[in-house]
């Protein structure tokens, strides 16, 4: 009796429950197949495996400069889930692979990955998968760099197809404007609202001159520097970035406000100094500007941000097919 009643009563809650899933794609990870504390029971020190392996890279504090590592995770995590989805097909290595297209050239950090593999294969072997370490990394180095925290779901096995192809035509252009960007995170199941607040990832980014070529040099017929940059800023870069002699050694800071994962990249956009296209036009097109407007506050997006990375770590992940990796770099051998 007690029990028909309480059937009765709850249907209608689930219903509702599962109906604010079903509109809300920022909560779309709620039923993706994926897990908190996935390895609780499996393995269970996984979690805090990677934190200290990721932590005592990139907080040596006889190397200030190991925070770029960190960097180098978070923009790690992207370049895996756009491509094939979140499944350590970036971390393979061989001719053609991921790691070898021209958008992963400056990727950093893999090595770290490594490490975390290497010991977590020798408390639980063959339980944790290379796709989910990098995403638990990916979130111990926003915490690095003094970001607040996310809950990271686990459960992605890796992929064994890595196309270095796939990754200079999945993985979006710093020269794209905002229809281009959109579109293609609409390809992966992400919104607008959501790329823009992705993008402040880049509040602890650096970038290279080759990747400013066009911006500075090669913009259109009738303006070689994109008029957008101002005057100073544009000077500044020049002189960083001499035409047709790029230094790979020299990288420039996009966040000038403060090197920390804060909301400081979204005030560099409102002073003009977006490093990159796919930067500045997130202000300057009147479509996203409010949302850039109100992401300077820092409670708001280090709330959203979190939930949009368990959105993007949630991409088209594998739960059945693939493998677990005993090796990051190679898949098993048979
Ligand atoms: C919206 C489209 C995006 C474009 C066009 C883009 C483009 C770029 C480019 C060109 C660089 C500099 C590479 C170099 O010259 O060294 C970069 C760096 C970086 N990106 Fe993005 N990005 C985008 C979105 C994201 C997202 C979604 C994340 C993570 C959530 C991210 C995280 C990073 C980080 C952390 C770096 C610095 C990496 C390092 O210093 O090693 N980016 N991005
Ligand atoms: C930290 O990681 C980087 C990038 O993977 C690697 O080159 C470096 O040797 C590591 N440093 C330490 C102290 O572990
Ligand atoms: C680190 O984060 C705390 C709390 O979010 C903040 O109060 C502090 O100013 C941050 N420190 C730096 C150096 O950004
Ligand atoms: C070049 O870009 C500027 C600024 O966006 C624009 O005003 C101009 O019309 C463009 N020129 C051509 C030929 O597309
Ligand atoms: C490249 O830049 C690095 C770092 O700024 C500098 O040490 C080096 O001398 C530069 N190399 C050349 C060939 O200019």
């Amino acid at each position: 009796m007690a029990f028909t009643s309480l059937n009765i009563h709850l249907l209608p809650v689930f219903v509702f429950l599962l109906s604010t899933v079903g509109v809300d794609a920022g909560a779309a990870y709620l039923s993706n197949g994926l897990q908190n504390d996935y390895y609780r029971h499996s393995c269970p020190t996984a979690e805090s495996v990677v934190r200290r392996v990721v932590r005592a890279n990139v907080s040596d504090p006889s190397n200030p400069n190991n925070l770029r590592f960190a960097a180098g995770l978070v923009r790690m995590s992207f370049h895996d889930c756009f491509v094939e989805g979140c499944d350590a097909s970036v971390l393979l290595n061989g001719l053609g692979t991921e790691k070898t297209a021209r958008i992963n050239k400056f990727l950093q950090s893999s090595e770290i990955i490594d490490k975390a593999k290497q010991e977590l294969e020798k408390v639980s072997p063959g339980v944790v998968s290379c796709a989910d370490i990098l995403q638990y990394a990916a979130r111990d180095s926003v915490v690095a760099l003094n970001g607040s925290s996310w809950k990271v779901q686990g459960g992605r096995r890796d992929g064994c197809v890595s196309r270095a192809d796939s990754a200079d035509s999945e993985i979006p252009s710093p020269d794209l404007d905002l229809d281009g960007l959109t579109a293609s995170f609409n390809r992966k199941g992400l919104s607008r609202d959501q790329m823009v607040i992705l993008s402040g990832a880049h509040t602890s980014a650096a970038g290279h001159c080759e990747n400013l070529v066009t911006r500075l040099y090669n913009f259109n017929s009738t303006h070689a520097t994109d008029p957008s940059i101002p005057a100073a800023y544009a000077a500044q870069l020049k002189s960083l970035c001499p035409q047709r002699t790029f230094n790979d050694s020299v990288f420039i800071v996009l966040d000038t406000v403060s090197p920390f994962f804060d909301a400081g990249y979204y005030v560099t956009l409102e002073q003009h100094q977006g490093l990159f296209t796919s930067d500045q036009i997130l202000f300057d097109d009147p479509r996203t500007r409010p949302l850039v407007e109100s992401l300077t506050d820092n409670k708001l997006f280090e709330k959203d941000f979190g939930e949009a990375m368990r959105a993007m770590a949630a991409v088209e992940v594998k739960l059945y097919e693939g493998e677990i990796r005993n090796d990051c770099r190679m898949i098993n051998p048979y």
